[in-house]
C-alpha cells in the first residue's frame, strides 16, 4: 500500500510563509519568523496583548480557549490557537505597525514658525523635579514628556525633553482595540458589555511596550498629555462611555460639568492608574473635548491651528468615519460632528481597503479610457482606498461615464479597474459613497448656514487628518466633498491634533488657552436643523458645492 503524504498546513504571519505542524502556536511561529508579538504574561493568556486577525484558515486552528472569551472572529490571542493537522493555508496579521499609512505629522499650520514659549507643567530644582511646584521625584536626570493622538483607528506618540522642546522620539501603531469593533460606537458597546476594561488594558499594554521601546528611562517620564476623540479618551481614563453612545451623545464629563460636578470637561489621573511605565507620580491629562463627538483630538487641533488667535476666518475638516468641522476665529466658533459611516475609508465598499500597501490611491482615465493606477507601496493593487475612490468619482465624472446622480452612463453595473487582480467599482459602492458625501455636505451646510457665512467668505480651510491629507483637492472640489474654493485657501494640515496635544504639553499657558477656548465653542446639532434632510439629498449628488449665500443665520 502506496502512503500518500497529506499536503501541509502552511502559515503565513504577517505576510512571511512557513510550513507548520501541528501543535505548535501561532504566538511561537510568529517568533521563530522574527514577528514581535506584544506580550506581557510570557504566553500565560493573561495579559490578551498578542492579538492577531486570522484572514484564512480558522477552521485549521484549535478552538478558541477560555483566555480568548472577549474575542470574536476573526480576532484571537496568538498564544492560545494551535495548529491542526488539518492541511492548508493559515494566515495572520499582528496588529499594524508601520505598514499603515498613520499621519504622523502636520504641516502648514500658522504655528509653524512661532514655537510657544517653553513653560512645561514639569520643571527641576536642583535635584528636585516638580510638577506645577510640588515636588514629585527627586533626580539629576532628563525630563521628558509624552503627547499622544490617541485615534480610534491609530494612535501617535511623540516622547519630547521638556527641558528643550525637542523631539527624542515617535512610535505609530495600530489601535489594538479593534477586537471590540472599528468604530466608535462598536468600541461603546464593547466597553460597556465587557466590564473587565479589557480594551483599556489592552492598550495600555501597547502602550508600555511603545514607551519601553523609547530610548529613555521610562521613569524620566513625568507627564503625558492625550488627545483623542471622546470615546477614546474616556475608555483610556477608565470612564463609563454609555452616555455617548445614546442621545443627546455627551461624555461623562460634560454631563458632569453641566450638574456643577466639575469645573472642566479635561481629565486627570496617574501613570500608575493608566498602567504605564512612565513615573508612578507622573500626571496624565485628557485634553478638554468639546461636546459628544468633537472630542479632544478637534480641541487639540484648534490649538495646533492658533485659533484662539486667528483674525481670519477659518474652517477645519477632519473627514472620517465621523467627520469633525469647526468653523470661527477668535471671536466666534462653532462646532460639529457628523457621522459619515466609513465609505471613504474604504469600508462597505466591495473592492475598497484603507490605506495600507497594496491600496489603488491614484486614479486616472487616459485619452483611450483606460485607467492608469497608482498603488501605495509599487506593487500589486489589492483594493482601493478613500483617495483613490474620491479620484476615481471625479475621473468618472470627467469622463462623463457617470452622471452627478451617480449611475453609470453606459448601463453597465460595474467597472472593471484592473482585470488581473479583480478589482472593480459598482453602483452600490456609489451608493454608499453618495450618502457618506451626503452627510458631510450636510455638516458642513449645517454649520456655515448657522454661523452666516458662505463657503467663499472662508479665508482658509484647513482638511485635517489622514484622509485629509491625502486627499486630491481638485477631484474633492469636482465631487462636491469640499467646498469649491481657490486651491491657496485650501490647507491640508494632516495630524494636527498631535501637534496640539504637543502644544499644550510643553505650555501650561497655551493649556489654559485651550481650556479657555473649548468653553467658548457653541456645539451645533446637526441631527435638529430643519434643512439637514434636504442638505443631505443636495450632498449626495456628485457636484461642485454651491458658494452661494446660506440665509437662516441666527
Ligand atoms: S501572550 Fe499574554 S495573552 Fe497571549
Amino acid at each position: 500500500m502506496v502512503s500518500v503524504a497529506a499536503p501541509p498546513v502552511t502559515l503565513t504571519i504577517n505576510g512571511q510563509t512557513t510550513p507548520a505542524s501541528p501543535g505548535r502556536s501561532l504566538f511561537d511561529y510568529a517568533e521563530s519568523l522574527g514577528v514581535a508579538v506584544p506580550t506581557s504574561c510570557r504566553t500565560q493568556g493573561k495579559c490578551k496583548e498578542c492579538l492577531v486577525e486570522i484572514t484564512e484558515g480558522m477552521e485549521r486552528l484549535t478552538p478558541p480557549t477560555e483566555a480568548e472569551r472577549h474575542l470574536k472572529p476573526p480576532f484571537r490571542l496568538s498564544c492560545q490557537c494551535t495548529v491542526t493537522d488539518e492541511a492548508g493555508p493559515i494566515a495572520c496579521q499582528t496588529m499594524r505597525r508601520g505598514q499603515m499609512r498613520i499621519e504622523r505629522h502636520a504641516l502648514g499650520l500658522p504655528t509653524d514658525d512661532r514655537k510657544p514659549e517653553l513653560d512645561p507643567a514639569v520643571t527641576r530644582d536642583g535635584d528636585r523635579i516638580l510638577l506645577d511646584g510640588e515636588e514629585i521625584a527627586r533626580s539629576t536626570g532628563p525630563i521628558h514628556g509624552i503627547a499622544m493622538d490617541l485615534g480610534t483607528t491609530t494612535i501617535v506618540l511623540r516622547l519630547i525633553d521638556l527641558e528643550t522642546g525637542e523631539m527624542v522620539a515617535d512610535a505609530s501603531f495600530e489601535n489594538p482595540q479593534r477586537f471590540g469593533g472599528s468604530d466608535v460606537m462598536s468600541r461603546i458597546h464593547y466597553d460597556t458589555t465587557h466590564p473587565e476594561k479589557l480594551l483599556m488594558r489592552t492598550l495600555a499594554g501597547y502602550l508600555s511596550h511603545a514607551i519601553e521601546s523609547f530610548p529613555v528611562d521610562p521613569q524620566t517620564i513625568y507627564e503625558m498629555v492625550v488627545a483623542g476623540n471622546s470615546t477614546m479618551r474616556d475608555i483610556f481614563f477608565r470612564q463609563s462611555v454609555y452616555t455617548i453612545g445614546q442621545s443627546p451623545y455627551q461624555s461623562i464629563t460634560e454631563i458632569e460639568l453641566e450638574e456643577g460636578k466639575r469645573t472642566t470637561t479635561s481629565l486627570t489621573t496617574t501613570g500608575r492608574r493608566c498602567l504605564l511605565p512612565i513615573h508612578p507620580k507622573a500626571r496624565v491629562y485628557g485634553a478638554p473635548i468639546i461636546s459628544g463627538h468633537v472630542g479632544a483630538d478637534a480641541a487639540a487641533c484648534m490649538l495646533a491651528i492658533d485659533l484662539a488667535n486667528e483674525n481670519r476666518r477659518v474652517a477645519v475638516m477632519d473627514i472620517g468615519t465621523n467627520t469633525e468641522l469647526i468653523v470661527g476665529n477668535r471671536e466666534r466658533i462653532l462646532a460639529a460632528s457628523c457621522p459619515a459611516g466609513p465609505a471613504f475609508e474604504g469600508g462597505a465598499i466591495a473592492c475598497g481597503m484603507p490605506g495600507l500597501e497594496g491600496a489603488i490611491e491614484d486614479v486616472t482615465i487616459d485619452d483611450t479610457g483606460a485607467f492608469q493606477l497608482g498603488v501605495i507601496g509599487d506593487s500589486a493593487p489589492a483594493g482601493i482606498c478613500g483617495s483613490g475612490l474620491v479620484e476615481l468619482l471625479s475621473e468618472l465624472l470627467r469622463t462623463e461615464r457617470m452622471n452627478l446622480l451617480g449611475r453609470f452612463e453606459d448601463g453597465e453595473e460595474r467597472i472593471t479597474l484592473d482585470a488581473t487582480h479583480d478589482i472593480y467599482f459598482q453602483e452600490s459602492d456609489v451608493n454608499e459613497l453618495a450618502q457618506a458625501k451626503g452627510a458631510n455636505v450636510a455638516g458642513l451646510q449645517v454649520v456655515f448656514s448657522h454661523y452666516g457665512l458662505r463657503f467663499d467668505e472662508i479665508d482658509v480651510f484647513y482638511l485635517a487628518g489622514g484622509f485629509g491629507r491625502h486627499l486630491k483637492v481638485d477631484a474633492s472640489k469636482r465631487i462636491g466633498l469640499i467646498p469649491d474654493l481657490p486651491d491657496a485657501r485650501i490647507v491640508q494640515v494632516g495630524n494636527a491634533a498631535i501637534e496640539g496635544a504637543c502644544i499644550a504639553l510643553l505650555s501650561v499657558a497655551k493649556r489654559r488657552e485651550l481650556e479657555e477656548l473649548v468653553r467658548r465653542v457653541e456645539h451645533c446639532r446637526l441631527e435638529t436643523h430643519p434643512d439637514f434632510f434636504d442638505f443631505f439629498v443636495e450632498g449626495c449628488q456628485f457636484k461642485p458645492l454651491e458658494t452661494a449665500p446660506q440665509d437662516d443665520a441666527p
